[in-house]
C-alpha cells in the first residue's frame, strides 16, 4: 500500500485517540511519511490535544474530529474518505464499566471503518492479550500463538487483559465478516519520550520509581518498548501488503529488578528504590520471546537504556520530574 494515491492528494487515513501516548507517535509517524491524517478524540479542542497540531506537516496535513468509539455516527463521519483506520483509542484501565467501551468501541469501530469503505485496520492490542497464562512453561518461546488466560486474567483482576482479548477477537470476528483487511499490533510496557503533555499509565510506571512513590519492586519480569518502535509497527503493519495477523511488539523482557537497576545507573540523584517485595526468594527468570514478525517487516528496536533516558528526560522538560543534577541527591 502506497503513501500516495497521487502526484498531488496524499493517502488520507485516521486515527483513533490520537491524542494519546501511542496515537500521538502513530499520528506523526504518518505525518512524516506524507499521509493525509484525521486524528480522533472526544473532545478536540481540549488542551490536552494541541500537542497534535502543533507537529511537523500537521498544519497541512493533519485535522481533528471529534468521535467516541461508542457512537458508531460519529465514526463514520471520521472515517469518511479514509483508505485506513488506526485503531489505537481504548480506555487503559481495570475499571469494570470500561471493558464495554474497549470491546464495543472496536465492533464499532470496524464496522464504521466497512460501512466508509477502508481496505485496511491495524488495531492496537496489548501483551496483556498474549502472556497473562499460568499453565505456560517457562521455557516456552512467547510468540503470536499465544493468548492470556481469560478465566485467569479474570480470577486475578486483570480486567484491562480480558477487555483487550475480547476486543481483539472482536475485532477479528468483524474484520473477517466485513472483508477488511486487519493487523493487529500488540505492544508491551510503552516508555519514551511523551508528545502529549498529561502522563499516560505507562509512563507514570516509570516516574513513580523516579519520585521514590514506588518503595519496592516485585518479584517479577515485565516487556518494554519504545513507543517510537510502536508507531512504526502501527504504519509497516499498515504498508506491508501481506502484513496479516497478530504482530508482537516487544523490544526487551527484564526482571524489575534489572530496569531499577538500569533507572539507578542513568539518573543516580533520584530515590529509585532497590528493595525487592521478596527478598530472599529466588528470582523470576525473564522468559524468552519472538519479535521476529516485526523484524521480519523491517522494523528495529530501540535499545531500552536510550527509551528510559530519553524518558526521564521528557518527564523533567513536561514538569512531571524535577531537575536535579547529578552530584546532588534527591530526597522527594
Ligand atoms: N502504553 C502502553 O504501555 C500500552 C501497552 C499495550 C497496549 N496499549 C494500548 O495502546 C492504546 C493507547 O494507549 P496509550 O498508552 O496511548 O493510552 P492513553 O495515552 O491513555 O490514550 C488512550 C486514548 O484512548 C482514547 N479513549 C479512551 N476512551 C475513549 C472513548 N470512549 N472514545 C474514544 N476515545 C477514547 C483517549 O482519547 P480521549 O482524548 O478522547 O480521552 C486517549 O487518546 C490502547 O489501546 C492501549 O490498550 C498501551
Amino acid at each position: 500500500m502506497s503513501s500516495n494515491c497521487g502526484e498531488d492528494e496524499k493517502e488520507l487515513v485516521c486515527v483513533t485517540g490520537a491524542g494519546g501516548f501511542i496515537g500521538s507517535w502513530v499520528v506523526n509517524e504518518l505525518l512524516q511519511r506524507g499521509y493525509r491524517v484525521r486524528g480522533t478524540a472526544r473532545d478536540p479542542a481540549d488542551s490536552k490535544n494541541a500537542h497534535l497540531l502543533a507537529l511537523e506537516g500537521a498544519k497541512e496535513r493533519l485535522t481533528l474530529c471529534r468521535a467516541d468509539v461508542l457512537d458508531r455516527a460519529s465514526l463514520r463521519a471520521a472515517f469518511a474518505g479514509c483508505h485506513g483506520v488506526f485503531h489505537v483509542a481504548s480506555p487503559v484501565s481495570n475499571d469494570p464499566e470500561l471493558v464495554p467501551v474497549a470491546v464495543e468501541g472496536t465492533r464499532n469501530v470496524i464496522n464504521a471503518a466497512a460501512d466508509e469503505g477502508a481496505r485496511r485496520v491495524v488495531f492496537t492490542s496489548s501483551y496483556g492479550a498474549v502472556h497473562m497464562d499460568p499453565s505456560r512453561s517457562p521455557d516456552a518461546v512467547l510468540d503470536e500463538t499465544c493468548w492470556s488466560d481469560y478465566d485467569f486474567c479474570k480470577r486475578t483482576d486483570n480486567l484491562y487483559c480480558c477487555a483487550k482479548m475480547m476486543a481483539e477477537v472482536t475485532a477479528a470476528a468483524e474484520a473477517d465478516a466485513r472483508g477488511l483487511q486487519l493487523a493487529v499490533v500488540l505492544p508491551c510496557m510503552t516508555t519514551g519520550p511523551m508528545l502529549q503533555q498529561t502522563l499516560n499509565f505507562s509512563t507514570n510506571h516509570v516516574a513513580r520509581y523516579l519520585m521514590g512513590t514506588k518503595r519496592s519492586i516485585p518479584n517479577a519480569v515485565a516487556a518494554y518498548v519504545d513507543v517510537r518502535d510502536v508507531a512504526r509497527a502501527h504504519v509497516l503493519a499498515y504498508e506491508r501488503p501481506g502484513a496479516r495477523g497478530r504482530y508482537l511488539c516487544i523490544g526487551t523482557v527484564l526482571h524489575r529488578a534489572d530496569l531499577v537497576d538500569m533507572l539507578r545507573d542513568l539518573f543516580p540523584q533520584y530515590p529509585v528504590t532497590a528493595k525487592c517485595e521478596e527478598d530472599g526468594k529466588p528470582m523470576a527468570k525473564p522468559f524468552k520471546f519472538s519479535n521476529q514478525r516485526l523484524r521480519d517487516l523491517g522494523l528495529e528496536f530501540t535499545p531500552l537504556r536510550k527509551s528510559l533516558y530519553e524518558t526521564v528526560l521528557c518527564l523533567q522538560q513536561k514538569g512531571h520530574l524535577p531537575v536535579i543534577q547529578p552530584q546532588q541527591r534527591a530526597y522527594l
